[in-house]
């Protein structure tokens, strides 16, 4: 199949820098939080452009976004790609967004050539792959896989106390969470397009990686309530300072990771909050996340354990109450070889070489992988850097990454 494509990367790099102004953070950091106003203006953006594309566009109950392009077939599965938008406290414009924007310029430059495909193609934006506001990831695409049932995600919480059921109903999400997980077998094939989040692909100057696996991620949540008290007024030996375990936790989360795991397994406590955050009082509460992962599954639950163990004890050690509660311990996802066979043809296709790769982040592919056959595209980004401001993809490497995801799904649709 000899597609004559032409890809803008002008406009979509234009398109990011548009979608990157809607942020609660000056620029060029952006944050954009599940279904603050900021976000809502985003998801309308995407809509938009999902719409000028000629997509026919729909919300689920959970706030996930897709826009479809028939096929000639439109009874048959269809081909699926997407990622998400919302982007964490303090970070870049990159990341998820690629594969949104890609997507529906993917589907643009194949339309241009005048590609029908056969099964439908399918762009989706994801909700909440962060889990900044209710503390899990990949929101959207773990009730859609049926990971998380509607219930819990109904109950989810956020900072504030407000449930997901009633953050979802303000921002117009209406019908039952309950129609919104897919069964196996409704997309023939899932694709997503993303930035590498690592050095690897910049550092052998290789335009495109091929995703084999996505190691598996695990998190949990520790609070150690001790007393709190006048800073000058108790005696050292008086106190039960709250912050004193989750500093020994913290130093033992690195620990664990370096001694018990191996050269894929990292530990980061990415959450520390003290109560109540005054100089000049001693801490009462202090509240931290943990994050784990490994692509080797036992070896990441070996570290996990250690590190829950180790909370425990050194809780008791300090006579402090210790409250733990896990978010997430998902399993790493192997990507199908059919579709990453496609990717490859694709980017030989396109004359971009390409590295087969492990995902370290997640993704929504973790969980689309577990009804659909699932693989990934990634381009370098600058320095390997993402979760922060200074994140880039260039022109040039989004450009490619469109183009090998437009022929990727060109086949993909054909099959
Ligand atoms: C996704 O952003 C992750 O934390 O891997
Ligand atoms: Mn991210
Ligand atoms: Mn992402």
């Amino acid at each position: 199949m000899t597609l004559s494509l032409s890809v803008s990367s002008d406009r979509a790099c234009r398109q990011l820098d548009e979608l990157a102004a809607f942020s609660d953070a000056p620029a060029p950091a952006v944050t954009r939080v599940l279904f603050t106003e900021t976000d809502l203006r985003g998801r309308t953006y995407i809509r938009k452009l999902m719409e000028d594309a000629g997509l026919s566009f729909r919300v689920d109950p959970a706030g996930n976004l897709f826009g479809r392009w028939l096929g000639s077939e439109p009874d048959l599965p269809a081909v699926a790609t997407g990622s998400h938008c919302d982007a964490i406290p303090h970070s870049g414009r990159y990341d998820g967004t690629v594969g949104v924007i890609g997507a529906i310029e993917a589907v643009v430059a194949l339309r241009v050539t005048g590609f029908q495909p056969r099964r439908s193609i399918e762009v989706i934006m994801f909700n909440s792959e962060e889990p900044t506001r209710y503390g899990i990831g990949c929101l959207g695409s773990r009730i859609m896989s049926g990971q998380l049932s509607p219930n819990a995600a109904s109950n989810l919480k956020d900072e504030g106390g407000e449930t997901f059921e009633t953050t979802r109903t303000k921002a117009g999400c209406s019908g039952s969470l309950n129609s919104v997980r897919l069964q196996p077998g409704t997309y023939h094939a899932f694709v997503e397009l993303h930035i590498e989040q690592g050095p690897l692909l910049e550092q052998q100057n290789l335009p495109i990686g091929v995703v084999t696996a996505i190691a598996a991620p695990a998190a949990f949540r520790v609070t150690f309530h001790g007393e709190g008290g006048h800073a000058g007024a108790v005696l050292m030996l008086d106190r039960k300072d709250a912050l004193l375990p989750a500093a020994e936790l913290t130093v033992a989360v690195e620990q664990a990771a370096v001694e018990l795991g191996g050269n894929d397994t990292v530990a980061t406590v990415g959450i520390l909050d003290v109560h109540p955050h005054a100089i000049n009082s001693i801490p009462s509460r202090a509240e931290m996340t943990v994050d784990v992962r490994d692509i080797d599954l036992e070896r990441r639950d070996l570290v996990l354990e250690a590190i829950k163990k180790y909370a425990t004890e050194v809780a008791e050690s300090r006579k402090i109450r210790i409250q733990l509660e896990m978010i997430n311990a998902d399993r790493p996802a192997k990507c199908d070889e059919r579709v990453i066979a496609a990717i490859r043809a694709a980017a030989e296709e396109a004359n971009l070489p390409a590295l087969p790769m492990i995902s370290r982040a997640y993704h929504d592919s973790l969980f689309m992988a577990l009804i659909a056959p699932t693989a990934m595209i990634f381009i370098p980004c600058r320095g390997g850097v993402s979760h922060r401001p200074d994140e880039y993809a260039s022109p040039e490497a989004i450009g490619g990454g469109i183009e090998v995801l437009a022929r990727t799904l060109a086949r993909l649709s054909l099959a």
